[in-house]
């Protein structure tokens, strides 16, 4: 029998079962269902996008280096960068100054810092990240940008909502096969098997900075409470 667990089992199936329980903590914590159920202003909307182009820019700057790398490099893709539409949404929401005066959130500013430093020192724990973000955003984040349009009057797929728009992509089941494709090819560049387990763990770390950003946020606006 094929385990979770077991050497046979796909990479992109043992990362996905392995994260499943801080996914679904992630996505029912009050900030996001709050926000996602229509009851937090634009406002709370604006401060989350925030938080997103803080993390975005930490992956994003530190994927250049990556470029060649022989584990994270094949998973840096031009159509999934996200940080010229984030600001674009950021410039809508916050108006053409929206540089002044943005400050991440303690939980965002470690998240942030904790991505820079795989990319900086370790791929494997670069990709986790990277997995945990992009193909959450293909999939989940097309429910967010419905939400966001319908809640607070955004175009469809224009300013505000930019950054769940994925231009170059036209056929995101596609992309996310080809992806998980890639994570499966794992096997063969990463051979050691405590270093795959290191990047599950990673992953699972990624998924509690995002719950921890999500708590800070619930801190801000709580309407839960
Ligand atoms: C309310 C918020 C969220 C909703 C509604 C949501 C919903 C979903 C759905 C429906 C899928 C499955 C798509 C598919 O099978 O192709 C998915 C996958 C995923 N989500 Fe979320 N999600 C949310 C929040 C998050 C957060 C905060 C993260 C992490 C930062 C995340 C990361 C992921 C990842 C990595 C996958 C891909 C799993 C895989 O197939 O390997 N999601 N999400």
């Amino acid at each position: 029998m094929v385990t979770p667990h077991s050497p046979l089992t796909p990479f992109s199936t043992v990362i996905r079962t392995a994260s499943h329980e801080e996914h679904t903590e992630a996505e029912t914590s009050s900030f996001m269902s709050d926000l996602l159920g229509g009851r937090l202003g634009v406002d709370a909307y604006t401060r989350y996008t925030e938080q997103l182009w803080f993390v975005y820019r930490a992956l994003e700057d530190g994927a250049e280096a990556l470029r060649e790398d022989p584990v994270a490099g094949p998973f840096i893709r031009p159509e999934l960068a996200r940080v010229v539409e984030l600001e674009r949404d950021l410039a809508h929401l916050r108006g053409a100054d929206w540089r002044t005066g943005l400050a991440p959130l303690p939980a965002t500013e470690a998240y942030a810092a904790r991505v820079a430093e795989c990319a900086r020192t370790w791929p494997g724990g670069y990709v986790a990240h990277h997995y945990t973000r992009y193909l959450g955003d293909l999939s989940g984040g097309q429910i967010i940008r419905g939400r966001a349009e319908r809640a607070w009057g955004f175009d469809r797929k224009g300013d505000g909502v930019r950054f769940y728009v994925f231009e170059g992509i036209s056929n995101p089941a596609a992309f996310k096969r080809g992806y998980r494709e890639l994570l499966d090819g794992i096997d063969a560049v990463v051979a050691d098997e405590l270093e795959r387990k290191r990047m599950v763990d990673e992953c699972k770390f990624a998924f509690a900075l995002n719950t921890a950003v999500f708590r800070e946020l619930g801190d801000e606006f709580p309407l839960s409470a």
